[in-house]
């Protein structure tokens, strides 16, 4: 599907958006092997976390729709699907899975769409074989996985990368494991398991960068609401940034110190972010942001940063290359994501005539670029095609955007949203 988005001269109003995306896909997971009844409010309504409650649903979880739209989930124990589980689009589905896939007494054959069927799983392969587990893979690390169930032991593992889908992964299939599993995080990545497992019920501690979580856990299911997408919201405080005269507010945002980094660094390049009336909900941070247009400065973006920041990455090269530039190392993982983010960024830039350098694992963008009018494709990435809606804004044109549909895999209202609050 082709949107064509026109360029607008501020960005204004008062938004509330869907529940976060990475937080969503754990609850569905969580409550489904949680004894009891789990209510969860505001579950992200994007393809990939329905994804993961198709998966938990074909796996036996009873998961239903209450009067109030709320997702009702029935958890406890799992039995063999009817036939291969989909994942869909999202590299979370199978990766967290995996994990308690791992540990059932059953095979479960787990696969996705063509681009995630070209990333790479010897990540959760490895841990998990190490753990006891039995996994085929095409090549020996693409999906489809079969995944052959053990009984499993816990294991000291010391992630070779930034990931909070491994450690999920490694943390889920503890759970099952007789002793007690470690995961050692090279830098700190999102913690939205380490939380939810806690407010669960599971015996689990982080000290510096090293999560163990004690054998034995027992689950039980709760009452859960999910807090709005930073991700997404990322998208409306660079399109607010980018334009004179904007003044945003987005509330009950999720501000999980582990993910608002992208607070911090909007505020180190000069953005005018409040954070108003912070809360906890089930452990999670959640709270108001008014944005107004800003002048803002050089960004650099490497090491921890990169981790912690990585999802937003495609908007803040948009916002870069309108303000003051921005330049990105150590992300070699953008290329293996639902894109090669590096390659996507730079066909869509060339199409605006916008500078770009890239390297094996970052690029570098000249700030005060000029935008101009193209045919934009999402090459099918989500965040590729919000990321350059955004762009089309600032564009001295009206821009098309092809595969714009693919917002939907994290935020299937952005268009008709972007449409309120852009003027
Ligand atoms: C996610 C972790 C990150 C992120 C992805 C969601 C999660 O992936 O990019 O969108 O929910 O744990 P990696 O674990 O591959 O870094």
């Amino acid at each position: 599907m082709r949107e064509i988005v026109s360029p607008a001269k501020a960005i204004h109003g008062v938004v509330t958006l869907p529940g976060d995306k990475s937080i969503s896909h754990r609850y569905g997971m969580l409550a489904s092997i949680a004894e009891g009844v789990s209510t969860i409010t505001n579950y992200s309504t994007g393809a990939d976390c329905q994804s993961t409650l198709s998966c938990m649903a074909a796996l036996g979880a009873r998961i239903e729709r209450d009067s109030e739209n709320r997702i009702v989930i029935h958890g406890g124990q799992l039995r063999e699907a009817p036939g291969q589980l989909d994942a869909g689009n999202s590299g979370s589905t199978i990766r967290m899975l995996s994990g308690i896939l791992a540990a059932q007494p059953f095979t479960s054959t787990i696969g996705g769409d063509e681009s995630l069927s070209r990333r790479p799983m010897a990540r959760v392969i490895k841990p998990l074989t190490q753990m006891g587990a039995v996994i085929e893979a095409r090549d020996g690390t693409h999906p489809p996985l079969t995944i052959h169930g053990r009984e499993l032991h816990g294991i000291d593992y010391a992630l070779p990368m930034p990931s909070a889908q491994v450690k999920s992964c490694v943390l889920l299939a503890g759970l099952f494991a007789q002793g007690d599993t470690i995961v050692r995080e090279p830098v700190r990545t999102r913690d939205h398991t380490e939380i939810a497992l806690r407010e669960m019920g599971a015996d689990i501690s982080t000290e510096k960068r090293v999560i163990t979580l004690r054998s034995s856990a027992h689950l039980t299911g709760r009452e859960l609401y999910v807090p709005g997408d930073l991700s997404s919201a990322c998208f409306f405080l660079v399109a607010a940034l980018l334009m004179n005269d904007s003044d945003l507010v987005i509330h009950g945002v999720g501000l999980n110190p582990t993910r608002s980094a992208l607070l911090d660094f909007l505020v180190s390049i000069g953005a005018s972010i409040k954070v108003l009336d912070v809360r906890q909900t089930a452990g999670e941070l959640i709270g108001d942001l008014r944005v107004r247009a800003s002048r803002l400065h050089r960004g650099a973006i490497d090491g921890p940063l990169t981790a912690a920041l990585i999802d937003e990455i495609p908007a803040l090269a948009v916002l870069g290359a309108a303000t003051g530039g921005l330049t990105v190392r150590d992300a070699s993982e953008l290329r293996i994501k639902e894109t090669d983010r590096i390659a996507t960024l730079e066909a869509n830039f060339k199409r605006m005539g916008v500078a770009i350098e890239t390297t094996a694992d970052g690029f570098h963008v000249a700030g005060g670029q000029k935008f101009h009018a193209a045919e934009l494709d999402s090459a099918g990435d989500h965040r590729i095609a919000m990321a350059f809606a955004v762009a089309a804004l600032a564009a001295d044109g009206p821009c098309s955007i092809e595969g714009a549909e693919s917002a939907g895999v994290s935020f299937p209202e952005f268009f008709d949203t972007l449409r309120q609050i852009a003027v």
